[in-house]
């Protein structure tokens, strides 16, 4: 269970750790060559890679036995099959017999094996090879009963499936730790993926990590959001943690920066007038609509068909969570759902990364539609959308946040191959940019 170390009167504000800490960056430095290296990516691959934990999909994807989904990773293509007993396990993609991939699509299902293409074996739900054509012909005795699909860890939290290279990996939960626990008033099993994009960039997967782990950028890069979000360090909640993860949690009202924080603009005027609070009323102290919404949101919830709204906590009525998981899992909660954004590097060229983009969203009785990115959608599973981030354009008032940063995404891997750029100079707010990359130096110096 989550500490709550923050309460006024009988509420807690918000649910935190004892563990958060705000530590000194080492000091690393943040070279170009990270993010354009062939020999660095390989030892990412190798000393990270092989190591962590990597979300592979949602459990709500597979739901009767034999179900299965994949996951292509770097050169690696992994199985994650529903078994009989309703648990789920991971395998590589590989027959045994010959090295063929066992399935090539990104999910199906099957009635009780996988029969590999090539020669016809038959591998049960559970990794055993059951049949085999000719089995009296193997002069080294039958396969069956002797050769297994190479099985991977894997488990799940949240509604969501992880699996691990590593046979030693730590428990899914304690490397995870203490994110569940941050998370836990939301009940993130039940969430339905109402958005999932997969959007390929022209630059280093890290390029999210970093970005994510500071909003230092938004009033340069998104200041449509100045009127209801603030990003000034000021007000902001920064927290990192010994397991390698941070969060920041930024409130939902105008930004304290200059002016900003008196004026009702149109979007703060929206999101009050949604909850029937009066834009006027809140014009030359905009910021106290915040506590207006927090009241209302937990006045009205219930009754408007958010019956989670019962179980979050004040700042969870309003504020965004944002939970960077290292390496590559960003969390970000708000009252209405769960952003989730991951990156994974390109196979062969570390100039080129996918960026995924999930939105998770609970139930909110009587509503067949939810607001999203990509605009209305009924509540239901999303199909895979797939494509260049280019392609891909943002139906919201806010404006188009993921391109805005994807296209600064390409720029800024243009100038980090430059000769000129040795090192960050990052402001106190970004610690956490340098501590992504000093816990990645961990794993690559055998530290982690
Ligand atoms: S490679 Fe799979 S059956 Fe031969
Ligand atoms: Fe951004």
């Amino acid at each position: 269970m989550a500490t709550q170390l923050k309460t006024e009167g009988e509420r807690p504000l918000y649910p935190t750790h004892p563990d958060a800490e705000t530590p000194k960056a080492r000091g690393d430095k943040i070279t170009g060559e990270r993010y354009w290296s062939k020999d660095f990516a390989e030892r990412e691959w190798e000393h990270m890679w092989k190591k962590v934990w990597h979300v592979g999909g949602r459990a709500s994807q597979l739901e009767e036995p034999g179900d299965f989904i994949t996951h292509e990773f770097m050169h690696e293509s992994v199985m994650m099959v529903k078994q009989e007993d309703g648990s789920i396990k991971a395998f590589f993609n590989v027959c045994m017999h010959r090295g063929n991939r066992l399935v090539n699509v990104e999910e199906g299902g099957v009635m009780d094996a996988f029969t590999c293409p090539y020669h016809g074996w038959k591998w049960g739900l559970d990794g055993e090879l059951n049949e085999v054509q000719d089995e009296e012909d193997f002069p080294q005795g039958s396969p069956c009963g002797k050769l297994r699909l190479k099985e991977l860890k894997c488990d799940t939290w949240g509604g969501f499936i992880f699996w691990s290279f590593d046979p030693d990996a730590k428990p899914l939960l304690e490397y995870l730790h203490p994110i569940p626990d941050l998370l836990a008033n939301r009940d993130l099993e039940s969430h339905k993926r109402v958005v999932w994009m997969t959007l390929r960039v022209n630059t280093n997967w890290k390029f999210a990590s970093d970005n994510f782990n500071e909003a230092y950028h938004i009033p340069a890069v998104h200041p449509q959001f100045m009127p209801m979000i603030d990003d000034h360090y000021s007000t902001t909640v920064f927290e990192m943690y010994p397991s390698g993860h941070n969060r920041m949690i930024e409130k939902l009202q105008p930004s304290s920066r200059g002016d900003a924080s008196h004026s009702v603009e149109p979007l703060w005027a929206d999101v009050l007038s949604a909850w029937d609070l009066d834009p006027e009323d809140f014009q030359g102290r905009a910021q106290e609509g915040r506590d207006a919404l927090q009241k209302a949101r937990r006045e009205k919830g219930p009754e408007r068909g958010y019956k989670y709204a019962d179980k979050l906590t004040d700042h969870e009525l309003t504020d965004q969570f944002h939970h960077t998981l290292f390496p590559n899992l960003t969390l970000t909660g708000t009252f209405e759902g769960l952003h989730v954004f991951r990156t994974e590097p390109d196979a062969e060229d570390p100039n080129w990364s996918t960026f995924d983009y999930w939105y998770l969203v609970p139930e909110v009785e009587g509503e067949t539609e939810v607001a999203t990115l990509s605009g209305m959608r009924p509540f239901t599973e999303a199909e895979h959308e797939t494509g260049s981030y280019k392609d891909y354009h943002a139906e919201i008032a806010q404006g188009d946040f993921l391109t805005q940063d994807l296209s600064l995404a390409e720029t800024q891997q243009k100038g980090l191959r430059s000769m000129a750029f040795t090192d960050a100079y990052l402001a106190g707010q970004e610690t956490r940019v340098r501590r992504f990359h000093e816990v990645l130096n961990d794993y690559l110096e055998g530290r982690r």
